[in-house]
């Protein structure tokens, strides 16, 4: 990596990415910046003055709006990093929308499919190229994101597919669910699934592309879990949060990824749920199908 280090997370403004922006605010050096970036321009200034301010910050924190379902804004962004700094060396995609139980899914499913997986389809191709060597692209996903939490008829949509393949795999998911017909054809009813597993799925097939010479230069792309976390996004869903962790707690494991300084070849491309990969044919079916989480 150069000398002065560039960061930066999508949907940092609360929630994980505040604490993942709070994190490499305290471990990068005093040159380095740290964009922190949502999509509320008074949020993001707000987050930025706090961290900033914290006791705890030795880089420089910089608040940028950026939509992540304005594709054109991020690449617009990554070409400005790319130019004034010669690339970026820590990319992390972390934003969601927030998802309410008390209505239908399919009602929220446009916004929700936007950020998290035309964010992520948005973030790889614009921000792959200006990936230092050394660098670490990583997409915060879920312990949803495994394959085998798809029904096998849906498997061949995202496995081994290139990230075209699996925006149009996302696509024909939204068709369905417009149309009615997705659970007839095996779509889950918690729309979180084939979202977490849609984004796994383009990292792989961003990371497939790349491997040899990323792994050549100690750069990582991969996925990454962050266990279960008391935030805005979880707390509708769960009544008990005596397990879950803080989101400074939950920084963690992917501050370790994304600060220290060695790849791990083995967490390559995959998804990664503190250090350990979850493998992409894991999980099963049947308790996301039938569970009744949504209307
Ligand atoms: N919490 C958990 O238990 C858990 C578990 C597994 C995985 N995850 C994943 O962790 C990531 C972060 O989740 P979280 O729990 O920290 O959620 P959160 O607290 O709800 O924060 C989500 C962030 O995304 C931002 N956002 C929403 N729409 C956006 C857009 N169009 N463009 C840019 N930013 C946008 C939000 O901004 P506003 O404040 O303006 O809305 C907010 O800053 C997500 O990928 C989530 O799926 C979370």
């Amino acid at each position: 990596m150069t000398a002065v280090r560039i960061a930066m997370v999508t949907g940092a403004n609360q929630g994980i990415g505040l604490a993942l922006v709070e994190g490499l605010a305290a471990r990068l050096g005093s040159e380095d910046l740290v964009l922190l970036t949502g999509r509320n321009a008074q949020r993001v200034a707000d987050a930025a003055a706090l961290v900033a301010a914290a006791p705890g910050t030795r880089s420089r924190v910089a608040g940028r709006v950026l939509d992540v379902t304005d594709a054109g804004a991020v690449a617009r962004l990554a070409g400005e990093l790319g130019e004034r700094h010669g690339g970026v060396d820590i990319v992390v995609s972390n934003a969601v929308a927030p998802l309410a139980p008390d209505r239908p899914q399919s009602e929220q499913a446009d916004e929700f499919i936007d950020v998290a997986n035309g964010g992520t389809h948005a973030m790889l191709r614009s921000f792959a190229p200006v990936l230092r060597p050394g660098g670490r692209l990583l997409v915060v996903a879920s312990s949803l994101g495994p394959l085998g939490h798809l029904d096998p008829r849906l498997h061949p949509l995202f496995d081994g597919v290139t990230l075209e393949g699996a925006e149009q795999a996302v696509e024909s998911w939204r068709t369905a669910i417009h149309a009615g017909t997705a659970e007839d054809l095996g779509w889950p009813r918690w729309i979180n699934v084939p979202s977490k597993v849609a984004q796994v799925a383009a990292v792989r097939a961003v990371a497939a592309q790349r491997r040899a010479s990323d792994l050549a230069d100690g750069t990582l792309v991969a996925s990454v879990c962050p266990g279960l976390v008391d935030t805005r996004a979880s707390r509708p869903w769960f009544d008990d949060f005596s397990q879950a962790q803080t989101p400074a707690q939950a920084a963690r494991a992917v501050l370790e990824l994304a600060l220290s300084p060695r790849v791990d070849p083995a967490t390559y491309g995959e998804l990664v749920r503190f250090g350990d990969v979850l493998p992409w044919h894991g999980g099963s079916p049947s308790r996301y199908l039938d569970q009744s989480l949504t209307q």
